[in-house]
């Protein structure tokens, strides 16, 4: 017996002994040294004494199942030391049994394994930091994919641009002479009979479509200086909506206006930026062969993180920041709005779904670049509630 207690007092475990009752009857030298509590301050009192709360209610109510079923538990307990620490505790918790085998007593050994909890949670921390880092990583590398997708179609863009504008430019002058010519036969020719006035009148259609066209391409490779002057933005859009009453009323399409009051004027360019108004109204008007309605909406805000980015392709030094005032102009219809495989290449100079004669597969490519001239954005995107929305973000 005396063997067996000097080994209990000198084992390297912590061992606790108590009644039924959970009353303390003995705790051995290595409980001391880990818990700080002598076995005097124990004795009598109740294990919960060094209850850290940390380990769950519900493992202490197996515990006490497995024990009252006589069985023997295993298990991970967070107690608190005497000085306020926590310990973490491998416990092995049975009965014990006296010669009739009534349960008297139960024994509690315990391993101090607060150091291998404590190397599992930092490396447990360093796993997660390491995903976190890692995600962030990824995220980054996406962006910078997708920025260098932006800046090669910019690129593109540039190169198709130059090269559009030189061809422009060379027929530029040739179909003026033919315009001339044409006018001239019409003059002098034109009520002669009816066969050479049709010809004549087809060739000038062909001729004044194919000067939309170079207007268009000379648009996009236009001198990069603005005119710019302050612009009171709803008034301008009222009156290319007034210009635009006429088809309207032929397609049956209904025209909104929800101008904001309070916008302050605008440094642009009027010409141009009106060009890129009728544009996104005549898509809108194409989109809506049947009706609908054609909403033109100003506003005043602020511009959220997110959208601040800045845009490569845009020439403007000024990018945008958050929190900067920016004066948005939204031009919504009801059409079928724009199929996903469609999307990506709306801007693209000569993508068109019209028909010849009715789209060149410009008027976004010169309607970007107009606005990016000034130092804004142009975005289109399909509306939730169906149809497109376009929409100009221009400093304020
Ligand atoms: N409001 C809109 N609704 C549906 N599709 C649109 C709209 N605006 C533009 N699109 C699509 O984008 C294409 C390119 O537009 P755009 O550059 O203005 O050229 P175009 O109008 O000459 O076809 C259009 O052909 C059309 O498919
Ligand atoms: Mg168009």
């Amino acid at each position: 017996m005396l063997t067996l207690s000097r080994a209990i007092e000198q084992s390297g475990s912590l061992v606790v002994i108590a009644d039924t009752h959970g009353h303390i009857e003995y705790v051995n030298p290595k409980f001391t040294e880990v818990t700080g509590y002598t076995l005097a301050e124990v004795v009598g009192r109740n294990p919960s004494l060094w209850k850290s709360g940390e380990t769950p209610m519900k493992e202490y109510a197996r515990l006490w199942e497995t024990l009252r079923a006589g069985g023997e538990w295993r298990g991970e307990f967070r107690n608190r030391k005497k000085d306020g620490g926590l310990y973490w505790a491998l416990a092995s918790i049975s009965p014990v049994r006296n010669a009739a085998g009534i349960v008297t007593h139960f024994v509690a050994v315990e391993e101090d394994i607060t150091e291998r909890k404590e190397a599992e949670q930092r490396q447990k921390k360093l796993n997660e930091d390491l995903a976190l880092s890692q995600r962030k990583l990824l995220k980054t590398v996406e962006e910078l994919q997708s920025a260098q997708m932006r800046l090669i179609e910019a690129e593109k863009l540039e190169t198709v641009g130059r090269l559009a504008a030189g061809v422009a430019h060379e027929v530029k002058n040739p179909l003026a002479v033919i315009h001339l010519g044409l006018e001239y036969l019409l003059r002098e020719h034109g009520g002669r009979d009816g066969e050479t006035s049709q010809v004549l009148n087809d060739m000038a259609g062909a001729v004044h479509r194919a000067g939309v066209v170079i207007g268009d391409l000379l648009n996009l490779s236009a001198a990069k200086q603005l005119a710019l002057q302050p612009v009171h933005l709803n008034g301008m859009l009222d009156q290319c909506l007034t210009m635009l009453h006429v088809p309207a009323a032929a397609t049956r399409v209904h025209i909104a206006r929800e101008f904001a009051p309070d916008l302050p004027p605008v440094p642009l360019d009027s010409q141009k930026i009106e060009q890129v108004f009728l544009n996104l109204c005549i898509n809108a008007f194409h989109a809506m062969p049947d009706g609908g309605t054609l909403t033109v909406r100003t506003l005043l805000r602020q511009l959220d993180p997110a959208e601040a980015h800045r845009e490569p392709g845009s020439r403007s030094g000024a990018a945008f920041r958050p929190g900067d005032t920016v004066v948005v102009v939204e031009v919504d219809d009801t059409g079928a709005g724009i199929p996903d495989d469609v999307l990506p290449r709306i801007f693209d100079p000569f993508f068109t779904t019209k028909p010849t004669g009715k789209g060149t597969g410009l008027g976004l490519t010169v309607s970007k670049k107009i606005v990016q001239l000034h130092g804004g954005r142009l975005r289109i995107h399909n509306r939730p509630e169906g149809g497109v929305r376009a929409t100009v973000l221009l400093k304020a």
